[in-house]
Order: structure tokens, then sequence, then C-alpha cells
């Protein structure tokens, strides 16, 4: 079956009414990762849910999928929403898809342009104020009480709703929850997803462990940021909507959210595209850098060979080509002869 809603119906508030936009998204690959746990001596298992492979390219697709089609069958005819850039993408395609108007309000230069362009090829009506994530969403709110418009942010129920589902396919892929699931945080929705996921899917439970960027850490830090930097841009929010739900998940499964650092983040984002051929975007990329300090600090001083982690990776590395070029050596320039191409590829 595909797209989220044909697959996981029952567990989903559609009923025949619903008039399904879907753009078949889910059903990503599960990828064990054993080269990363090598090269750090995790002691367990290591599975990465790839969401890059998502129709728009994150995670967002399964909630927008839901969201869209709730918003169709209530008649509307504008959604709006803020956005670090997947979920204007998202909301773009989706409502295009449905033939609805998608409004977008953005931070002015905060966004990595694979995203904008999506959401401006699809056609979405989109305005970047000068301000960050956290000011574009108030004003979106206030938008919301004014005018006729469908908010399509994680504050809309029917996006966690849709989110939960990568919980399910996890379960069904492993034929049992992981002991762990680590996972990036930004405006805190997904986190809050995958927990209603694995709560409604199985008895047994993962361990969440949630990791914000260090100079965007606020769940971490217990008060709002108000100038929140990171260079995953994705996840740069000093105020998250779904924070008490967030730490709801972190009490409930007795897990931890903590920060990671840039560095961490960008070595832990080489590591999977130069050891596993995973290319994500950088914030995706938060989780495996929080297991891997996790790791070095004896968090799983008791995991064996039998525990399993899986890990979100939430969106593709192409959504942001500028970080991946930055981080990287250049390609040398030289002569088109072959001792000199040679001579560079260490054929010698
Ligand atoms: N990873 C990526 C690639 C994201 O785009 C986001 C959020 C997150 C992680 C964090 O997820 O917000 O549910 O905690 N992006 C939002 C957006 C904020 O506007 O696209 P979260």
């Amino acid at each position: 079956m595909k797209g989220i809603i044909a697959k996981y119906r029952k567990y989903l508030p559609v009923t025949d009414k619903t008039p399904v936009i879907s753009l078949q998204e889910g059903g990503t690959p599960l990828i064990r990762v054993s080269r990363i746990e090598k090269e750090f001596g995790f002691p367990f298992q290591l599975y990465v849910k790839y969401e890059g492979l998502n129709p728009t390219g994150s995670f967002k697709d399964r909630g927008m999928t839901l969201a869209i089609s709730k918003a169709v069958e209530k008649g509307c005819e504008y959604v709006i929403c803020a956005s670090t850039g997947n979920t204007s993408a998202s909301a773009a395609a989706y409502s295009a898809r449905a033939g609805m108007k998608a409004l977008v309000v953005i931070p002015e230069g905060a966004i990595a342009l694979g995203k904008l362009s999506q959401a401006m090829i699809h056609g979405a009506k989109i305005v970047a104020v000068k301000g960050n994530f956290d000011d574009s969403l108030k004003i979106v709110l206030a938008i919301c009480e004014k005018y006729p418009v469908e908010l399509v942010n994680s504050i809309n129920p029917f996006r966690i709703e849709g989110q939960k589902t990568a919980a399910f396919e996890i379960i069904d892929d492993l034929g049992r929850a992981p002991d762990y699931h680590a996972i990036p945080v930004g405006n805190a929705g997904n986190i809050t997803a995958y927990w209603k996921g694995y709560k409604e899917y199985s008895a047994i439970r993962p361990v969440m462990l949630g990791f914000q960027a260090a100079k965007s850490a606020p769940i971490v830090d217990g008060h709002i940021i108000k100038n929140p930097q990171t260079i995953a841009t994705a996840i740069k929010i000093g105020n998250p909507a779904s924070w008490k739900k967030a730490e709801e998940a972190r009490d409930e499964s007795a897990g931890a959210i903590d920060k990671v650092t840039d560095d961490e983040i960008i070595f832990a984002y080489k590591a999977l595209a130069g050891l596993e051929g995973i290319f994500c975007e950088p914030a995706s990329a938060a989780g495996i850098a929080g297991l891997i300090k996790y790791n070095k600090k004896g968090y799983f001083k008791n995991a064996s060979e039998r525990t399993i982690i899986a890990a979100t990776l939430t969106g593709h590395g192409l959504k942001d080509t500028d970080t991946a070029i930055k981080s990287c050596d250049h390609p040398v320039v030289v002569e088109p002869v072959i001792e000199e191409v040679c001579k560079i590829l260490g054929l010698e």
C-alpha cells in the first residue's frame, strides 16, 4: 500500500469522506549502519530511518499528507505555515496537489536554498521576515486568529498524527520497538509524534533521546533562546511549539534531551556520508552526533550487540548543498591532460 494514510488508515483520524491527498510518502528505508557502529565503537546495533527519501525530501510529508487532506475535507482554500524550510516545501507541494494555496512565512536568509526553491516552484506565496523562526511562527499564529486560513505547522494535531507512522514503520521493520530512539529536536513536533506512535503501536517502548543544537537548545537550557544560532538551520529554534510534549516524551520514556555542538553535528553528518553513503541534511545528523557523545560518556555501558537503537535522519542532504560544499575540500582544477589528472587522483 502506498502512502501513510492508505497503509495505517485505522490508526489515523480519517473517514470515507476524507479526500486523501498523497504523494506516496512513508515507506522509507531503515538502514543498519555497521561501519558507523564500528568506527565509533558502538556496543549496540544502529539503524537509521532515512526520512530524506520522502517525496519532498523530509519527514514533514508524513504529517502534511494528513494535514492537507483534512484541510481539503474542511473546505479550506488556504493553508499557512512558518518554517525553517522543510515544512514550507512540504506544505507547498501537497497544497499544489490539492489545488489549494500555501502561504509561507520564513526567517530571511536562514533557509537552505533547496528548501526555498521547493516552496517557490510549487507556487507558495512566500514572505521573508527580518527575524527568526520564532518571530515567523508568532506572526502566523496571529494571522490564523484573524483570517480563515488553516495552520499546518506541527501545532496542527493532524501533523503529529501523520508523523507518528514513522514509529509504526520502524516497529514493523524490526519486528519490535528499538531500545532507544535518537532524534533531532527543533520545534519538538517530531519527538512528540514518535513517542505517540510508539505508545499506540507497542507495549514495549524505546528510551527517547532528543538532541538540540548547542546554541539553539531552549529545552536543555530551560529557557527561551532569544537569538538561536546553528549551522543546522532546520533546528534553529528558540521557543519550540511542542516544548511541553517533548518533555513528556523524555520523562515518560526515562530518556533525555541534550545538546550537540555544530562541530559535532558536522562531524556526524560527514561520517554518515563518508562511511555509509547516506547524505542527510546537517540537522538530521544531530541524533547521530548525540549518540557519539553519549557513547563516549558511558551512557550505553549496559548495551550489548542485542541492543537496538533507531535514529531518525529527518531530511535529505541535497536540501542544503552549501553546507556540504563548505565542509569538504574543493575539486582541484587542472589542464585536460591525463598526467595532470592522474597526479591529482594519486594514480602515479
Ligand atoms: N530535522 C529537519 C530536517 C527539520 O526540518 C526539522 C524541523 C527538524 C529536524 C526538527 O523537527 O521541529 O519536529 O522538532 N523543521 C521545521 C520546519 C521547523 O519548518 O521545516 P521538529
